[in-house]
């Protein structure tokens, strides 16, 4: 079930390789205002996977501009088949997306902001980058990478920040160090955040060991990142014979509803909390990958967020809606 969701036809403009594994998409929808969108918007794309309509979730790139809508793919290692399908895309082509919304609130007033981007998280993060350093505001840009010629636009920020852009590159040995970070940024500093799960949660932690208040640590998630590998797993429905195959492509929230056990749902990134169901009993373990519950609530596993929460072995849910029933 979507809401909130206005999908409109687009065309793929053109494409651009910004690094190994990272491609630029232009993408130019069929009644386009170029209306400003706050940075930090994201657009959903319809996809086909193994055949089957998917949807996935991309941040755009940098503030409004009247060529299109920007965004860029990291072709993942273990994808699901959104980035495969992005990928092998050519110009001309013919999209859905959904309209941009944004739901990375930016407090302009502040004095200052610490940027901090891993990897591919750098595309919602240029955008606010772009904003500040236009407003002169007191930026640092922490742009952590395994190495500097896998890095998306460093020339650009380089360029649009000079020495407020610090690069910790793995294969420098320069790794970005959380807390010694927080610890030093003035008390009143914006965070803004974007990277994969784990380093969330390595930053959600040393935000609140560094003193700050946790409202004013902002971010931005990927759907995909977990810290389990994204494998095949099964969901046990509680109370029936029914256990269903989630394949490694395909999110528990879409293989429930396409059997009938429907379960509703509005962000499909794991902010929301909308599609959150009961969890019965774990036997193998749950790969929590959303940000809407709480460490204690993840680690208690009473609940999954069936959008992009997965896991190992097998789970028995409750929806509380019985596919006999509709
Ligand atoms: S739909 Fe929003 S968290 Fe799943």
């Amino acid at each position: 079930m979507r809401f909130i969701e206005t999908w409109i036809p687009a065309t793929l403009v053109s494409m651009r390789d910004l690094a190994p594994g990272i491609r630029e998409f232009l993408i130019r929808p069929d009644q386009f205002d170029a209306a400003a969108y706050p940075v930090g918007s994201h657009i959903n794309v319809s996809v086909t996977v193994d055949g089957l309509p998917e949807t996935r979730s991309y941040s755009l790139v940098g503030e409004a501009c009247s060529a299109g809508l920007k965004i860029a793919v990291r072709r993942a290692e273990d994808s699901r088949g959104g980035s495969r399908y992005m990928w092998q895309l050519a110009p001309g082509a013919r999209l859905d997306i959904t309209q941009p919304a944004s739901l990375l609130a930016v407090d302009w007033a502040r004095e200052n902001y610490c940027l901090i981007a891993g990897g591919i998280g750098i595309t919602p993060i240029f955008g606010a980058a772009q904003a500040l350093a236009r407003r002169g505001a007191g930026v640092t840009l922490h742009y952590a990478v395994r190495s500097r010629a896998e890095a998306a636009y460093l020339d650009d920020l380089a360029a649009m920040l000079g020495d407020r852009l610090v690069v910790h590159a793995g294969d420098e040995g320069k790794r970005l160090d959380l807390d010694a970070l927080f610890a030093s940024v003035p008390r009143g500093t914006l965070a803004l955040f974007c990277g994969p799960m784990r380093m969330l949660e390595a930053a959600r932690h040393a935000w609140i060991g560094a003193g700050h208040p946790l409202p004013d640590l902002r971010y931005e998630t990927f759907g995909s990142s977990g810290t389990l590998p994204t494998e095949t797993f099964r969901v046990r429905l509680k109370d029936s014979n029914v256990e269903l195959e989630i394949p490694r492509e395909r999110s528990m929230l879409d293989v429930l509803n396409a059997s009938g056990f429907e379960v509703i749902s509005d962000c499909k990134r794991g902010e929301c909390g909308l599609c959150a169901i009961d969890v019965v009993e774990v036997d193998g373990e749950i790969d929590h990958r959303d940000v809407f519950f709480s460490d204690h609530q993840k680690e208690s596993n009473q609940k999954i967020c069936a959008c992009v929460s997965r896991a190992r072995g097998t789970i028995t849910v409750d929806t509380l809606l019985r596919a006999d029933a509709i």
